[in-house]
């Protein structure tokens, strides 16, 4: 009998050991794992801090990224703009409606995580109900009543947000790619010309005068359309239109003169005595629309090398000219979610931006953050 019990109790002592020593390895597994996951973690610099005395370092934002992506809006960015909710379309739908939720929801966590915020965008010809532009029998309204509307507009939407907001791109892709075109055949420009621009400006200046006021175009780094944002801008600073900056989209294809292009633009606009913004930065891997890569791994490794090096050249061009430049802004945070799997091709998945689908840093951040 007493043998048989010190047997049971050695069996328990010894299965009792075996647990504290099962438990102690896999306590000390699990440190480890998470101080190397730690340390892996604090290695990646982040990307508003290695720029901290260029300029800040945003990204466009909607409802479902800021929590989708929030550890590393966080971490990397200081800045952010509205992707969709102050376009009319959302904010504005009907004559007498405003909704202002959507929006305040996204600025709010731009508040509480100290991000400077840019407001996109005023006058743009996209993403525009038709109402704005008709009467109740359907019939296009003239300039007087579209001037009314913009007005009204502008001071519920600049004057709702005045203070929060610090920079609008107050007047979006006006000019035409056409050849013979200056600004796009568009009602907005077909009903009031280039007085519905210096208005925009004139308004918005009026009722935020502390906001700092873009025109905001894309392809403005090769020379035709570069020209001819130049002349638009330009005539409005003689005529004392209150106008600070121009924004550069930069939406990039795989093109390596881009680089080159950007200075000479930013240069350029400088010389009008404005401030210069990347306002919409991704560059493409795809070379023409009837290619399809639907995981990285299926992407070509010299496109992710020729995309690093563009844009590694791009910011060497930025950092050169950081007396001009005031942010740069990047069309989105991490591969998983881009405007470029709807556009141009319908989806196709891209993979334009730093970070991968797992919201790791692609090899091009490291190249970006080594200087
Ligand atoms: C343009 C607009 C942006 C956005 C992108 C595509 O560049 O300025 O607001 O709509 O197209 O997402």
């Amino acid at each position: 009998m007493y043998i048989k019990k010190l047997k049971i109790e050695k069996q328990e002592i010894g299965i009792n050991y075996l647990k504290n020593k099962i438990l102690n390895a896999l306590i000390l597994f699990c440190f480890l794992f998470f101080k190397i996951g730690v340390t892996v973690e604090n290695k990646i610099p982040a990307l508003c801090q290695v720029f901290k005395e260029y300029f800040p370092i945003g990204a466009a934002v909607n409802l479902k990224t800021v929590v989708s992506h929030s550890e590393l809006l966080k971490k990397h960015f200081n800045s952010i703009t509205l992707e969709n909710h102050l376009k009319w379309g959302l904010i504005h739908p009907l004559p007498d409606k405003y909704n202002f939720e959507d929006a305040d929801k996204i600025i709010k966590f731009a508040i509480e995580n100290k991000m400077k915020i840019r407001g996109h965008t005023l006058v743009w010809h996209v993403q525009i109900p038709d109402w704005v532009f008709k009467d109740e029998k359907g019939n296009m309204i003239d300039k007087e009543k579209l001037l009314e509307r913009l007005y009204e507009h502008i001071k519920n939407v600049v004057g709702y947000y005045k203070g929060k907001i610090y920079a609008w791109d107050v007047v979006n892709e006006a000019i035409s790619d056409k050849k013979n075109e200056f600004l796009r055949d568009v009602p907005w420009y077909n009903i009031c010309g280039e007085e519905v621009i210096e208005k925009a400006f004139i308004w918005t200046h009026e009722i935020d005068p502390d906001a700092i006021l873009f025109y905001n175009d894309y392809n403005i780094e090769f020379p035709t359309k570069r020209e001819k944002v130049y002349q638009l801008i330009k005539k409005l600073k003689e005529k004392g239109v209150p106008i600070h900056g121009v924004g550069i989209q930069a939406h990039w294809k795989l093109d390596e003169k881009m680089p080159e292009y950007l200075e000479e633009s930013i240069k350029k606009f400088a010389s009008l005595g404005l401030q210069v913004q990347i306002t919409e930065f991704d560059i493409s891997i795809y070379l023409d629309d009837n290619e399809k890569f639907n995981s990285p791994l299926e992407v070509p490794s010299e496109r992710f090398i020729k995309q690093k090096e563009i844009y590694k050249k791009a910011f060497e061009v930025i950092r050169r000219n950081k007396q001009y430049i005031t942010g740069v802004t990047f069309w989105g945070i991490a591969d998983d979610a881009t405007w470029l799997d709807k556009f141009p091709v319908k989806g196709r998945k891209d993979f334009p931006l730093l970070f991968d689908i797992n919201h790791n840093p692609k090899q091009v951040f490291w190249e970006i953050v080594k200087f």
